[in-house]
């Protein structure tokens, strides 16, 4: 039984749906001509303890705020109100364990009685509206039940990725500054157990900023190591805490307070804590589950992400939530858990409608499965639309994915930033024709424009950078956590009135955007986005490396992989092999094994400008095979020629 709330719901506005018998043109346009109008609208789809009357503030440009005199619990949206009307024995997670179980389908009323129950826990241990939490957990269900507890109750939670080593979670602590962290025994990956529990403690003895409590979900499966805790925090178990606590009703919240913190990789290591709001998120992800994804309440969507992402915070948790949907919680890889055919098995499981995950995922099933004969064994005709994101999707494997699965193969574009789509093949709106390798246009809200270096908007079919005209629509980031000056210089500097993506690309003829690739030090393993800065300055701390650069190259199954280019320290008698290793060992220890750095090449001298700037792109060039012309500004241009000899030789196998 929920618990009953003390605030009175406003429900005065009745709950509305896209309107989706308006065209996108029309549609895009009006969002631009009338924002107001346009997000007022939206918003009436959310519940709301304080309705809004007011879309935009723009008090403070370029910093915006959404629905500035808006009251809600994101938690009640997502959860109470669907057993409110009705749904409450329908499933609103399924947790599917390909790595070991035990998997279970958790209903709407199952899933509050989780959430207010750690509510309580978060409320017993003194965790308050605006406090933060640090959730280090898996792909299980109690990351869900972690999330939906901190929205409940105001605080504001900080996943981070369980791929991430010690020292990355260290980072985030002392910059989010929680009072509590949410973590489990371990993660299953399919060759090991990852215990989580020493490298809690390791990060925990690294950060500056104390920790008060540990709560730690025992997994049964993994008999971890017991932990001697140090320091002042105090350890608790999950499954006792939950079996003592006292639900908790949903807190309102300004539509502005914070919901999350997310951080993400920028070109420095030190991550940038992107902050996310409460209103124009709950309405941006109502808004997109209709307008793009085209998913009804009741319907089921599998995301093939980890809620340590943005793609999971959005798209496994958040999105099919509110609206209602069912969401599979999945446990496991595209492949090898047990083999090629694990996502066709859920699809079928589940019913499920929209399948979304990342290009390296389909690449990484067509490795195993080319001519895709698992398909047979699965009977996949709920399956409506694929999406992906998270990487370029190129055109060979959009059109493998395609034919194979016979629905369409909808690229989007977006970042941890944005929260939801830029661009996409709208098609809850209109479906679109698809080009192969683009994701399409501007998702009405956003106004995408292409600039050269001085901020001159290039014409069509030429590359610059591209840019967003501010504001952006509601559910994109308000800023990085305390510190708006760092959100300053990172995104609207640039350009004055644009936030500046770091991606480069071209709009055709018909306003179809390509994405060509990050213009900052930002690499994207596999879809997942990583710091070159944070790779190289765990490699600088071996005592034989003298200086090192870290470039993306290109990779079949991960899109792109780093590789380390190094200059020993003088007289380092160190070979090449024993270099890799232990380099590859410091990676994994200091930033996690997501990094997949496996290439190391030792070099005489780095390429650099006379001012000591690495020359980046040049080095990318060479690295990739690609023609290049020696930049005007070069200190020595004899170290681009031995750098090359060095690449040609590693090429040929010498
Ligand atoms: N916790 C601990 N370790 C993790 C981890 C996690 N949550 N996720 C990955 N790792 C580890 C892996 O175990 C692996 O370690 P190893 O080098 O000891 O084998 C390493 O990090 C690299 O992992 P991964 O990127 O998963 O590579 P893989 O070779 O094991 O699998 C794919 C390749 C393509 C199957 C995998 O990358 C994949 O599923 N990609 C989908 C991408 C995706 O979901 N992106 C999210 C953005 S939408
Ligand atoms: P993240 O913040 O981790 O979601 O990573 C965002 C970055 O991933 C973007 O800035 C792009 O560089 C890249 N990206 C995401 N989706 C796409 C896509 N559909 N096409 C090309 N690049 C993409």
């Amino acid at each position: 039984m929920g618990t009953e709330s003390p605030v009175k719901w406003d429900n005065s506005l009745e709950r509305e749906q896209v309107d989706i018998s308006r065209s996108y043109r029309d549609t895009y346009r009006a969002s631009v001509e009338d924002p107001e109008a346009f997000w007022l609208e939206a918003a009436r789809a959310v519940d709301w303890t304080s309705a809004p009357t007011r879309a935009l503030d723009d008090s403070a440009a370029p910093l915006y705020r959404w629905f500035p005199d808006g009251e809600l619990n994101t938690c009640f949206n997502a959860v109470d109100r669907h057993v409110r009307d009705g749904r409450g024995d329908q499933p609103a997670v399924i947790y599917d364990s390909a790595v070991g179980g035990p998997s279970r389908t958790i209903t709407y009323r199952e899933l509050l009685a989780e959430v207010e129950r750690f509510a309580g826990v978060l409320a017993a241990k003194g965790v308050y509206k605006g406090d933060r939490v640090v959730i280090y957990l898996p792909m299980i269900a109690e990351a869900v039940v972690a999330m939906l507890a901190c929205a409940r109750i105001g605080a504001i939670h900080s996943v981070v990725f369980g791929g991430f080593a010690a020292k990355e979670l260290a980072i985030r602590i002392d910059d989010a500054r929680p009072k509590l962290l949410v973590t489990a025994t371990g993660g299953k990956e399919p060759s090991r157990y990852v215990e989580y529990l020493p490298l809690v403690e390791r990060a925990l003895a690294m950060a500056s900023h104390p920790v008060s409590h540990v709560v730690v979900k025992r997994r049964p499966e993994i008999q971890a190591a017991e932990v001697v805790p140090a320091g002042p925090a105090k350890w608790h178990d999950w499954d006792e805490e939950m079996a003592a606590a006292e639900p908790q009703p949903p807190v309102p919240v300004k539509a502005t307070d914070p919901l999350y913190i997310l951080y993400t990789s920028g070109t420095t290591g030190v991550p940038k804590g992107v902050v996310r709001d409460n209103g124009g998120h709950a309405v941006a992800m109502t808004w997109s589950m209709n307008a793009i994804y085209d998913l009804q309440p009741g319907e089921v969507m599998f995301t093939g992400s980890d809620v340590g992402w943005v793609v999971g915070h959005s798209y496994i948790v958040y999105a099919p939530l509110l609206i209602g949907a069912t969401t599979v919680l999945y446990e496991g890889k595209p492949v090898g858990t047990p083999d090629a055919g694990a996502f066709w098995r859920i699809i079928e499981q589940y019913g499920v409608k929209n399948l979304f995950t990342a290009p390296t995922a389909m690449r990484a099933i067509r490795r195993e499965d080319p001519t895709a004969a698992e398909l047979a064994n699965y009977d996949v005709s709920s399956l409506v639309t694929v999406f992906l994101a998270g990487e370029r999707l190129d055109p060979d494997t959009y059109e493998w994915t395609a034919a194979k699965l016979g629905v369409p193969v909808v690229d989007h574009w977006w970042q941890t930033e944005t929260g939801w789509a830029i661009c996409a093949n709208p098609r809850g709106i209109e479906h679109l024709p698809i080009k192969p390798g683009s994701p399409s246009v501007p998702v009405p809200g956003y106004q995408v424009e292409i600039v050269d270096g001085s901020g001159e908007p290039m014409p069509a079919g030429e590359e610059g950078s591209i840019v967003i005209k501010l504001p952006m629509p509601p559910g994109t980031l308000q800023t990085l956590w305390g510190n708006d000056d760092h959100y300053h210089s990172s995104y609207l500097v640039h350009f004055p009135g644009y936030y500046l993506t770091g991606d480069a690309g071209y709009v055709d003829e018909d306003g179809y955007l390509f994405v060509m690739g990050r213009t900052d030090d930002v690499i994207n393993v596999a879809g997942h986005r990583l710091s070159i800065g944070s790779i190289e300055a765990a490699i600088a701390t071996h005592p034989e490396v003298a200086e090192c650069a870290v470039v993306a190259v290109p990779d079949a199954l991960k899109g792109q992989v780093p590789a380390g280019y190094v200059v020993l320290s003088a007289g380092s008698p160190i070979d090449e092999a024993t270099l890799t290793k232990e380099l590859v060992r410091i990676v994994r220890e200091q930033v996690g094994a997501l990094v997949s750095f496996h290439l190391v090449t030792i070099v005489p001298a780095l390429p650099k400008t006379r001012s000591g700037k690495i020359l980046r792109k040049t080095m990318r060039q060479i690295v990739a095979g690609e023609a290049y012309t020696v930049p005007a500004t070069i200190e020595d241009a004899s170290v681009l020629t031995s750098l090359q000899e060095t690449v040609d030789r590693k090429a040929a196998g010498n």
